[in-house]
């Protein structure tokens, strides 16, 4: 599995624990920044990380910033894009299970970092269950291109 990971400046100390933990579970990460605490704007960053997954570079995307809200706003806006910001662990299984979601937010000023690491975790271990599902995830596609 590959994943794409970026934050601005107050998701940063997050986004490296993360990464780390991803790589204790053998997953390969590829880094879109910002490194530094240096402020920075969340949309070149949830860009950068949406642009991965629709080319289909990695497999999903996590994208931090202080809230989590810039970022998923952001990253909904991209087509294809079923970004879900997560505060609690049922969520984030639950965003897998029936929404399909293929980026994952955090806000690092919302939840500490072993709860961002069990709603990690929670994400990546829950499968999509398809079924009645699917018609839901067809209609946001159809709004989607209702708008080209
Ligand atoms: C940056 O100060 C902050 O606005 C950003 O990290 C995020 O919370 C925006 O949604």
């Amino acid at each position: 599995m590959k994943i794409a990971i970026g934050a601005d400046h107050g998701g940063v100390d997050l986004k490296a624990l993360i990464t780390d933990h991803l790589k204790e579970r053998g997953i390969e990460v590829v880094n879109y920044g910002t490194d530094s605490s240096e402020s920075v704007d969340y949309p070149d960053f949830a860009h950068a990380v949406t642009h991965a997954v629709q080319e289909e570079r990695v497999d999903y995307g996590i994208l931090i910033c202080g809230t989590g809200i810039g970022m998923s706003i952001t990253a909904n806006k991209e087509k294809g894009i079923r970004a879900a910001l997560c505060g609690d662990v049922f969520s984030a299984q639950a965003t897998k299970a029936h929404n399909n979601a293929n980026v994952l937010c955090l806000g690092a000023r919302v939840v500490g970092p072993g709860l961002a690491l069990m709603i990690v975790d929670a994400w990546l271990d829950a499968d999509y269950e398809g079924g009645r599902h699917q018609k839901r995830l067809d209609k946001i596609a159809a709004i989607e291109n209702a708008q080209d």
